[in-house]
C-alpha cells in the first residue's frame, strides 16, 4: 500500500528516483519500435535532463522545469493516439521496474493521461 500522505515526489524516490526512472522510460522508447524513430534526430541527454525536470517538478519537487510546455514541445510532430498510449506504457513499465507500488502508479497515470489534449494530432 502507498502511503497518500507521502508527496508523490517522495513516493518517486525523489530526484535521484526520478532520475533513474527517467533513464529507464528512454531505454524503454528507445527499444520501442513504435516510438523509437521520433527520436531519432534529438539531443538525447537534453531531452533526458528536461524530462528528469518535468517529472520532478509535476510530482511535487522543488525543480524548476526548464523546457518548453507540452503543447509548444510536440507541436508540429502530429502524435497519433497510439502513439500517445506507448509513451504512456512505457512510463507505466519504467515504473512497476523500479518497483513503485500500484496507486503511486495510477498516479503518475492520472498525471499522464492528463496531458493527452496538449499532445495528440497537435
Ligand atoms: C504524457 C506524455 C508525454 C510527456 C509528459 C512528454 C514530455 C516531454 C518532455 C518534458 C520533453 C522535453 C522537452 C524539451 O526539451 O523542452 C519531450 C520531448 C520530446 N517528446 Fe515528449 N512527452 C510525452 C509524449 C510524447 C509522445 C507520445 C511522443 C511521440 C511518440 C513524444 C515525442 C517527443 C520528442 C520527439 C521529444 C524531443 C523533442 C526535441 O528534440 O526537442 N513525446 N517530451
Amino acid at each position: 500500500m502507498s502511503n497518500t500522505t507521502t508527496s508523490l515526489y517522495d513516493r518517486l524516490g525523489r530526484h535521484e528516483g526520478i532520475a533513474r526512472i527517467t533513464r529507464t522510460l528512454i531505454d524503454n522508447h528507445m527499444a520501442n519500435p513504435l516510438v523509437n524513430a521520433r527520436y531519432g534526430a534529438s539531443d538525447m541527454p537534453k531531452v533526458e535532463q528536461r524530462v528528469i525536470e518535468f517529472f520532478c517538478a509535476g510530482a511535487g519537487g522543488p525543480e524548476t522545469y526548464s523546457g518548453k510546455d507540452m503543447l509548444a514541445t510536440h507541436k508540429g510532430m502530429n502524435i497519433n493516439e497510439q502513439e500517445f498510449v506507448t509513451v504512456v506504457d512505457d512510463a507505466m513499465a519504467a515504473l512497476e521496474t523500479h518497483n513503485i507500488d500500484p496507486a503511486t502508479r495510477s498516479d503518475v497515470l492520472a498525471i499522464l493521461w492528463s496531458l493527452k489534449g496538449e499532445l495528440i494530432r497537435v
